[in-house]
């Protein structure tokens, strides 16, 4: 029984994943036990009420602060005002696509220079319908390990043929690629991964993975939802280091609800995968469609993200970026990754990591605490990310919370070991 051994500063969710019996209340007793001495000792991060608007929040994916950019809020009311509906009500593939979903879908072909897009109510079923839409059991699908879970689910569902390369090494891809190809020569091969990695900061070498594609006649999946409208001269993030014109073996998805202010995701690429995907994923079949409250937040924020005030907002937190990351440094952190607006803060003893997230929120700083398995055992992280809307003040407050919380809890423990 792992609630005997686990106080509540160890052990993780995958030490409970081996629950059983007949009623619910027998089989979760034992992941209740140790949550509820997590939540007695204020060390249960998970699932906690925010909101967006307090100054020392620092763990929403807001980047571009369009859930509270008052152009697009003054834009919504008045397209209920004038529009007078909320819901698409059926499932895309049947009724659930409005015209506000194919304006939008026209609106992010057009911009990432694709010849179709479709629509999802979220990030996560438009990257798993990407994969798991486009592939069948004969195909061979090799993916970053550290690709998010959406992909990651989608690529177990879709075939057994499932290869994971080191996060980021395209020697190992190469390597497994090659192999792949050698053992199969006539149905498709499958490269997953994402533009710019949360937990890690670091984006891939795209123009390499596009020339391994090519070698190995392989088609690419990129999610490209935490750099998309952030990251780069034009906006496109990653993607500005590759040639993603009408490309043959690309297929780019992503999702609204990192920049763009709202719910939702798309899948974009050549015509031809439109009406296969229309009727073959699940998560577009079986669910209702975008509401059009959703496309028109997506449409109204990716017009103004590709604009002036979009470079603006960019440069912005470009300039949060620098300032945050020298400070963090200044006050002795570790940081991984590079210099973007997630920026994960290497604590590594996960005890330590959660009486520094106990004090920290006590102090009304909202940072989320990263710990195994979302990261590898003693590396917990703080996942500090940053908002164009942030002001410069409240970034030093919050890394001046998290280095006396780091200073109280090395003392507590030496006092302890004394
Ligand atoms: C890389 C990546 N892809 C997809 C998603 C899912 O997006 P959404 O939250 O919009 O469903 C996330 C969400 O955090 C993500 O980090």
């Amino acid at each position: 029984m792992a609630s005997q051994i686990l106080g509540p500063f160890e052990g993780s969710g995958l030490n409970f994943l081996n629950f059983s019996g007949k009623t619910l209340a027998e089989r979760y007793e034992d992941f209740n036990h140790w949550g509820t001495l997590r939540e007695e000792q204020n060390v249960w991060p998970f699932g906690m009420i925010n909101d967006n608007r307090r100054p020392l929040n620092f763990g929403t994916q807001d980047y571009l602060g369009f859930s509270v950019n008052e152009e697009v809020i003054n834009s919504l009311k008045e397209f209920i005002n004038s529009n007078q509906i909320i819901h698409s009500a059926g499932s895309p593939t049947l009724t659930g696509r409005t015209i506000w979903t194919a304006g939008l879908e026209e609106k992010i072909a057009f911009l990432l220079k694709q010849k179709t897009a479709l629509i999802f109510p979220s990030g996560w079923m438009a990257c798993f319908g990407a994969v798991a839409g486009l592939t069948n059991g004969k195909d061979t699908i090799v993916i970053d390990s550290l690709a998010h879970n959406c992909m990651q689910v989608a690529a177990k569902y879709s075939t057994k043929n499932l290869f994971k390369f080191r996060h980021n090494d395209m020697v190992h891809l190469d390597e497994i690629l090659e192999k792949c190809r050698k053992a199969d020569d006539n149905n498709g091969l499958f490269i997953v991964t994402e533009s710019l990695f949360s937990m890690n900061s670091d984006s891939p070498d795209l123009r390499r993975i596009m020339e391994l594609a090519h070698k190995y006649e392989a088609i690419v999946i990129i999610d490209t939802a935490h750099d998309l409208g952030v990251i780069g001269k034009t906006g496109l993030g990653a993607l500005e280091t590759i040639d993603i014109q009408y490309a043959k073996n690309l297929v780019i998805c992503g999702a609204f609800s990192k920049a763009f202010g709202t719910n939702g995701g798309f899948v974009a690429g050549p015509a031809e995968i439109r009406k296969h995907l229309v009727i073959m994923t699940p998560t577009y079949i079986f669910s209702t469609g975008a509401s059009p409250l959703q496309c028109h937040v997506a449409g109204k924020s990716l017009d103004l993200i590709f604009s002036e005030q979009g470079d603006q907002l960019r440069s912005k937190l470009k300039e949060l970026v620098d300032f945050t990351v020298k400070k963090f440094k200044k006050n002795g952190f570790t940081l991984i990754g590079k210099p973007t607006q997630i920026i994960p803060v290497l604590i590594g003893n996960e005890r330590i990591a959660r009486m520094m997230f106990r004090e920290a929120f006590s102090q009304g700083l909202m940072v989320n605490l990263v710990e195994f398995p979302a990261v590898p055992k003693g590396r917990a992280i703080f996942r500090f990310q940053l908002m164009a809307t942030h002001k410069k003040a409240d970034i030093e407050k919050a890394i001046g919370i998290l280095r006396n919380a780091k200073e109280k809890v090395e003392n507590s423990l030496t006092e302890m070991i004394d």
